[in-house]
């Protein structure tokens, strides 16, 4: 029985409230939030810092009172310097584009080092070769499903061969690793991601983008709950 994730990215959030946006999609059901960082030189797009996660961290709980994880995307180079800040700043995983790096093994030991979860994150024309020689350190792999920088865009349709592609490396190691989809991801389309072989849903406008979140996020789960191929 797979364990699917939604996790709202804050990209589409209101940035005048945030750590209110946070709790209230924490509140209607999200399993974890989706920080995008973007940094306007590995993508053409500015957004926020370790120190808007820290002022976030408390913000980030579930209903039961237990701390959401908190899912930074990197999309910065270079990566060390910054992956390691948000690390110390309350991030429980950080995942970044392996191109982006100059030594994606050194990178992935610095995250590690500093406690916190690891992935790695393939733009739609990317090639996944790097998993070969990292997959064994990771956690997660995020699968790009538009083209990094924007929420708000239309789903790109080849990643669902990528998908497939990277649940059978994922099945291969037999490690807990997630398989994270990112981009265009809506109530109409989850479905097919997840029959791709994703687990966990990065949703930035079909979520933040609506008056009421709990609604979307349990179409969302319905759409999951559904028998295969129904
Ligand atoms: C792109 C961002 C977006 C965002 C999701 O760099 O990573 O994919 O998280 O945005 P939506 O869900 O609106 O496509
Ligand atoms: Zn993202």
């Amino acid at each position: 029985m797979t364990l699917y994730r939604i996790a709202p990215s804050i990209l589409s959030a209101d940035f005048a409230r945030l750590g209110e946006e946070v709790r209230n999609v924490l509140a209607a059901g999200a399993d974890w939030i989706h920080f995008d960082v973007m940094d306007n030189h590995y993508v053409p797009n500015l957004t926020f810092g370790p120190m808007v996660c820290q002022a976030l961290r408390p913000h980030a709980v579930k209903p039961d009172g237990t701390p959401a994880p908190i899912d930074v995307h990197l999309m910065v180079q270079p990566v060390d310097a910054l992956a390691q800040a948000f690390a110390k700043s309350g991030a429980d995983l950080v995942s970044f584009h392996p191109e982006a790096s100059a030594h994606v093994d050194r990178t992935l030991q610095l995250i590690r080092a500093e406690g916190c979860k690891t992935g790695l994150v393939f733009n739609p024309a990317a090639s996944l070769d790097v998993l070969e020689w990292t997959i064994d350190q990771l956690d997660l792999v995020l699968i790009m499903s538009v083209n990094p920088g924007f929420g708000g865009q239309s789903f790109i349709e080849g990643a669902l061969r990528k998908i497939e592609r990277v649940r059978k490396l994922i099945d291969a190691t037999g490690r807990d690793i997630r398989l994270e989809v990112d981009g265009g991801i809506k109530v109409d389309n989850i479905r097919r991601v997840a029959d791709a072989g994703a687990d966990t849903f990065v949703a930035g406008s079909a979520i933040f983008g609506k008056p009421d979140y709990r609604s979307v996020i349990e179409a969302m789960r319905q759409e999951l709950a559904r028998p295969a191929g129904g």
